[in-house]
């Protein structure tokens, strides 16, 4: 498939979805401002968060404000170019709690998982990517059901390369710790450092 069938392949699903979204109703959920995916049409890996927070819903881009540095020093230390990914969330809206003081980001729960599973299938349908890099619980348990796997934590399987069949199609999950867990977890700091490289040395023998 060449690069302006997949764009437009994409932009669909994406329209579609934002339409779909739109007769849901708030407060649990921004669903007037989803993000959607972006990046290189025919990247080794696609790189899955969890879900869009204030600043993604405001621009409309994943991983920008604080979480895009994380990743992008994330990146950095595998020697990966942002723009050779294809960056997407398990979710394409940010969850919300209402507090007091305004919108809280929430953890999306798990039918929220479920909903967006045929959109993150799709996704990779048209991408094809190699290795499919999950960001935390959330992705790798979309990616996990996805796959027919048994359900496991990140804690059991980060930093190692699987072998998964997406519709057929065999492909790598390389599960990763979410880049914000260290803010809350600094122990985990040298762990998900040393897994970032394993995930840079794959990249560097595979690159295409
Ligand atoms: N921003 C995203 O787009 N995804 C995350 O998982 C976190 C921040």
């Amino acid at each position: 498939m060449c690069m302006e069938d997949k764009a437009q392949q994409l932009q669909n699903l994406y329209e579609k979805e934002r339409k779909r979204l739109l007769t849901k109703e708030e407060p649990a959920g921004m669903y007037d401002l989803p993000v959607f995916g972006e990046g290189s049409l025919s990247p080794f890996l696609v790189l899955i968060g969890e879900a869009p927070g204030a600043q993604e819903a405001q621009t409309g881009h994943p991983f920008v404000g604080k979480a895009g540095r994380q990743l992008d020093e994330l990146l950095n230390l595998a020697g990966i170019a942002r723009e050779d990914v294809y960056i997407t969330n398990a979710v394409k809206y940010r969850p919300v709690t209402i507090t007091r003081s305004g919108k809280k980001n929430r953890t999306p729960g798990k039918a929220e998982v479920s909903e967006g599973l045929p959109l993150l299938e799709k996704e990779i349908a048209i991408l094809k990517p190699t290795c499919v890099v999950t960001l935390g619980n959330t992705p790798l348990g979309a990616l996990l059901t996805l796959a027919n796997e048994k359900k496991h934590t990140i804690g059991e399987l980060h930093g190692q390369a699987l072998q998964i069949n997406l519709q057929g199609q065999q492909t790598v999950l390389f599960p990763l710790y979410h880049p914000a867990s260290t803010i809350y977890n600094r122990e985990l700091l040298p762990t998900c450092e040393e897994d970032i490289r394993a995930l840079g040395r794959l990249f560097a023998v595979n690159k295409r």
